[in-house]
């Protein structure tokens, strides 16, 4: 029998196959400000290497590469069509200096201190053991180097935990969305140590069916204001906020 978490991985796989190739992706996924913050917090440097966990469309790791085009830049993800597509692009744009792997995350199939710096944006809350992400995260980096962290958070008073019961409605392998205070006690618990943390947002539509409805119809109106839900016809409108961090691995041996 398949574990649980396999088919979570699955459907990651199969949805963000079809979705990071869609148009629509890159108007709600490329936040070009946040994202030019967050690989100033990476500071590629000539020589370096960098690794974009999850990559996705590479958004990333495309603007990490660009940003020194003397590092090499690493990005790796399930979802096959869009690490095809990613390596395409690589070659039409002529970037020399990134590779797209087809790898799970969970298992990172690196050497230790392998990276001067890593990404992982908006897919933190796929994961389903994070502790063990985390540990090889650490392994992987090299002790003190960046890793530049961004996700949407629940909001401390969603005491009905809506953002997850909306968000597990989509069959696309979410796992669990922390508060941003949760979230980083994560990473304080594997050692990292957090250097600087600013907050995002990102907004979109999801067309509603009867799971939807039910559900939104069953939150109060003080939570819905919390993710500014507006029922416009047959969608509903949402903000989440996103929590980016600057983290740094630890600087001795492994916990
Ligand atoms: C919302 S997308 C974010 C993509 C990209 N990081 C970005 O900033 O646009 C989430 C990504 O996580 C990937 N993903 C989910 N579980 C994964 C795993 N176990 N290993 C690698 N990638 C995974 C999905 O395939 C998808 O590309």
């Amino acid at each position: 029998m398949t574990h649980p978490n396999e088919r979570t991985i699955e459907a990651a796989r199969l949805s963000f196959n079809e979705e990071l190739l869609s148009a629509d992706y890159p108007s709600i996924h490329h936040d070009d400000e946040a994202v030019e913050r967050l690989v100033d917090w990476l500071a590629p440097r000539a020589g370096g290497t960098y690794l974009d966990l999850a990559t996705g469309a590479g958004v990333m790791a495309f603007a990490a590469a660009a940003r020194e085009p003397a590092a090499r830049v690493i990005g790796v993800d399930i979802a096959d069509a869009a690490i095809a597509r990613n390596r395409e692009a690589a070659r039409e744009q002529g970037c020399a200096n990134i590779e797209f792997r087809l790898m799970d995350g969970r298992s990172l199939d690196f050497p230790d201190a392998t990276f001067d710096g890593m990404t992982w944006r908006y897919a933190l809350h796929h994961f389903p053991d994070l502790e063990h992400t985390l540990a090889d995260a650490r392994r992987v980096l090299k002790p003190g180097s960046p890793f530049a962290v961004a996700d949407a958070v629940r909001h401390p008073a969603d005491e009905p935990d809506f953002i997850n019961r909306f968000q597990a409605l989509k069959p696309d392998g979410h796992v669990r969305i922390y508060t941003a205070e949760a979230l980083v006690e994560l990473f304080r618990a594997q050692g990292f140590e957090v250097k600087a943390r600013f907050a995002s947002a990102i907004t979109f539509t999801r067309a509603l069916d009867a799971d939807y409805r039910a559900l939104i119809a069953d939150m109060p109106p003080e939570v819905l204001d919390l993710y500014r839900v507006k029922v416009a016809g047959d969608e509903a409108r949402l903000t989440f906020e996103v929590l980016n961090v600057r983290f740094l691995a630890p600087a001795g041996r492994p916990l």
